[in-house]
């Protein structure tokens, strides 16, 4: 089956500047949200410096963006808690200058980086938004369905911010009655987005379909095959990867390569083939952020991933081959490297931690 007809959508290129229907201009009611001059900190701010900073430059847009969307977020929780309304606009507005300016990949690759060692629903949601986009430009969706995907991946999960923090936070064993009011969310998503009006019938369905899965298994409603829409399934895929690779409260992370190959062995016939693929094309076996060791000893830090070879990216040294801390600036190109090799993925914990670097406009 062909991926657009999984999706029942045209698939279009983008080339250059994306064109917006008129409707989506229509959307954008607020100002110039992206022109302010203010950065965000530095992740890693106030921690010991261990004098590495990430090699990687990222454009202060992305930071922008990236600090836009956790307020974006963070006001969500806010309105829900206080059942005030919320608004699609001013979120839709900011999706269409992200996608419009590019910075898509970026985006995501910096969403990977960001927060490693926090996760909360808000720094979640900013995870799933940043991989369903990548695996929406993979898919090759047109401006309307990436702006749709994205502003569902922003607001599927506001039915969650209803799940008591007990609960969310709680460390062991959850009751049967705590787990039916966690697996109660996308009910309640739904009945949260309904509110919106029919012209977002659309989004609270998508929101109630996320954890739904093809072969009946997921909730809340058990629906299964086509029943569930393509952009659930893209949602739920990004959701469940995200989930696994930050620390919950009763678990230890899993490392980005052990969720991948999760993926690839054990969601065959959870959600469609074809968006399966693309994601695992889209989501690098060792993404921006990953901490490596080579065949040479040396550890690493991927800062820059590989198209063509997944398992070559470029990484910045950490640790020579002698365990000694690289306090130079040092990358390893793996791609022009042919001797050298990954050996494995390790956890960041016990290296130092890398800090990312602004990329200042000249
Ligand atoms: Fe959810």
């Amino acid at each position: 089956m062909r991926i657009a007809d999984i999706l029942d959508i045209k698939a279009s290129r983008r080339t250059g500047k994306a064109e917006i229907p008129a409707e989506e201009v229509a959307l954008r009611e607020v100002g110039d949200v992206v022109t302010g001059d203010r950065l965000a900190p530095e992740v890693g701010e106030g921690e010991p410096d261990h004098g590495l900073r990430l090699a990687r430059r990222w454009a202060p847009e992305v930071e922008r963006y990236y600090d836009l969307f956790l307020k974006r977020a963070e006001d969500l929780r806010e309105r829900v808690q206080a059942k005030r309304n919320i608004s699609p606009s001013p979120i839709l507005s900011d999706l269409y200058r992200l996608i419009n300016d590019d910075l898509i990949e970026e985006f995501y690759s910096y969403a990977m980086m960001a927060h490693q060692d926090k996760d909360d629903l808000v720094t979640h949601g900013i995870d799933v938004l940043g991989t369903c986009l990548v695996v929406g430009v993979g898919l090759k969706l047109d401006i309307k369905m990436l702006l749709k995907l994205g502003l569902a991946a922003v607001l599927e999960n506001v039915g969650m911010y209803r799940v008591p923090e007990r609960i969310l936070h709680k460390r062991e064993k959850l009751s049967e009655e705590e787990i039916s009011s966690i697996q109660d969310h996308p009910r309640e998503s739904y009945e949260i987005l309904v509110g919106l009006g029919e012209k977002y019938r659309w989004l609270a369905d998508t929101a109630l379909g996320v954890h739904e899965r093809m072969d009946g298994s997921g909730y809340p409603n058990g629906l299964s095959g086509e029943k569930i829409s393509p952009l659930s399934f893209i949602i739920g895929l990004a959701d469940m990867y995200t989930a696994m690779i930050r620390e919950r409260p009763h678990r230890k992370r899993f490392r980005k390569s052990e969720a991948i190959k999760y993926i690839v062995g054990e969601t065959k016939g959870l959600f469609p083939l074809g968006i399966r693929k693309v994601f695992l094309d889209r989501v690098s076996l060792f993404p921006v952020g990953t901490y490596v060791r080579l065949n040479s000893g040396t550890v690493g830090c991927v800062i820059a991933t590989n198209r063509k070879h997944a398992i070559r990216p470029t990484i910045q040294v950490i640790h020579n081959a002698a365990g000694q801390v690289v306090e130079e600036e040092e990358i390893l190109n793996l791609g022009d490297n042919p001797l050298l090799y990954i050996a494995e993925e390790v956890d960041q914990d016990g290296f130092p931690k890398m800090r990312f670097q602004k990329r200042t406009v000249a």
